[in-house]
């Protein structure tokens, strides 16, 4: 029997000094100044609950579930249990609801695969967006999540940790957003964690974001970040990953940038040899009633252009789960509905039991937003086997 320990004593047992001031004035650039301007308002807390509470299906094997104080992970505990030494902490930035953290933490169910509790633990982050922070909290805990805008939280930040994560926001770059690139005042946020790399110089950090970066348009923009990144002591690599290479039912290309601290190479994840097709992901819920409570509801939006027209092929892999879509997300491979928000999540690797804490614009885009936690895992996995290659 696994060892399952209260994952609030863990993580009351971390120290997060409220450490220092803000960042050096020489950082404050004319950029940062923008952030500022553009940003939309601070979060502050909602007078009433979120209007729904999307909960999870029971069919999802539940033997992963203890009396957790995080009821999505197993909270088998990886480190000191097993006498293989403590989790490797990790700084998450631009966290949203949560879909890269699960990757990293790992004890989730998915598609009849466990993936393994890894050996971290995220012991600081980060989001503007008030309602992905009421979904993250939901499902991954709440005392190491500060909401708000990074530039009026990162004092709070610990000294140091062994990993820094995020996907910052990628609207400027995303092939359907407006290319405004180097102009564009979102993505300027990437120098954030390049701050926060500074600030707490990790063995290895991890950022993500979207394909558009690696095309002609984004390219100089892209090289550019890319020395920004490599930081005097890192090494900077990067790779475009295709989810569908490795056990997501998506065809959704991200680029991911990997710094290690140390002279040793970081070996990417290979690809699995099979992919899981939208019915493989899908198939037990197309006898299924809508379901509110399940988040098995779905838009009505009758057609439109692009997306608001394609249709999921049964036997491969779902197009790319977009964060804006209008309601016009893809219709079901074969039902006469486009598909819902749990489908949706599905395409995404999040297991059945993480719920979405909130209304439905607001659940398609942080699903959509997200890392899907089984890429994330394959990662992390990667990532842990770099910093301790006999613990993972
Ligand atoms: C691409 S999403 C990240 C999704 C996340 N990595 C996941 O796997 O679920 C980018 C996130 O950055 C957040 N964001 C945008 N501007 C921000 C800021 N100034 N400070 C903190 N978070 C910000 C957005 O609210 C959004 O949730």
């Amino acid at each position: 029997m696994p060892q399952y320990v209260q994952r609030q004593h863990r993580r009351g047992s971390v120290g997060f000094p409220v450490v220092g001031s803000r960042l050096a004035p020489s950082h404050a650039s004319k950029k940062h100044q923008q952030e500022r301007l553009i940003e939309p308002p601070a979060y502050s807390e909602p007078a009433s609950p979120p209007k729904c509470r999307l909960g999870a299906f029971p069919q999802v094997p539940t033997d992963l579930k203890s009396d957790c104080a995080v009821p999505n992970i197993d909270c088998e505990e990886f480190g000191e249990a097993t006498g293989k030494g403590p989790m490797h902490t990790v700084v998450s930035l631009f966290s949203g609801c949560g879909g890269m953290d699960l990757g990293f933490l790992g004890g989730f169910r998915f598609g009849g695969q466990h993936y393994s509790r890894l050996p971290f633990e995220v012991v600081w982050a980060n989001d503007i967006d008030g309602l992905a922070c009421d979904t993250y909290s939901k499902n991954l805990g709440r005392e190491h999540l500060q909401r708000g805008r990074i530039a009026d939280v990162m004092h709070t930040l610990p000294d140091s940790a062994d990993v820094v994560i995020g996907g910052f926001p990628c609207q400027d770059v995303s092939i359907n957003g407006q290319r405004s690139l180097d102009g564009g005042e979102r993505t300027i946020l990437y120098e954030r964690m390049i701050d926060v790399i500074r600030r707490c110089r990790p063995k290895v950090f991890v950022a993500e974001n979207v394909k558009g970066l690696l095309m002609s348009h984004g390219k100089p923009f892209f090289d550019q970040m890319l020395a920004d990144f490599a930081l005097p002591g890192y090494q900077v690599d990067h790779k475009l990953y295709l989810a569908a290479d490795y056990g997501v039912p998506q065809m959704r290309e991200r680029v991911f940038i990997v710094g290690v601290k140390g002279r040793s190479e970081f070996i990417h994840p290979n690809a699995l040899d099979r992919r899981m097709t939208a019915r493989d992901a899908l198939g037990d819920l197309e006898e299924a009633a809508a379901d509110k409570a399940k988040a098995h509801i779905w838009s009505k939006a009758q057609r439109s252009p692009e997306q608001g027209d394609r249709r999921l092929k049964a036997d491969k892999p779902a197009t790319t789960i977009r964060a804006e879509h209008h309601g016009n997300v893809q219709w079901h491979y074969k039902l006469d509905r486009r598909i819902s928000l749990r489908e949706a999540a599905r395409l995404q690797s999040f297991p059945d039991e993480f719920e979405f804490v909130c209304a439905m614009r607001a659940t398609e885009r942080q699903i959509g937003n997200a890392v899907p936690p089984v890429l994330a895992w394959h990662i992390a996995k990667a990532v842990g086997e770099y910093i301790d290659p006999d613990r993972v």
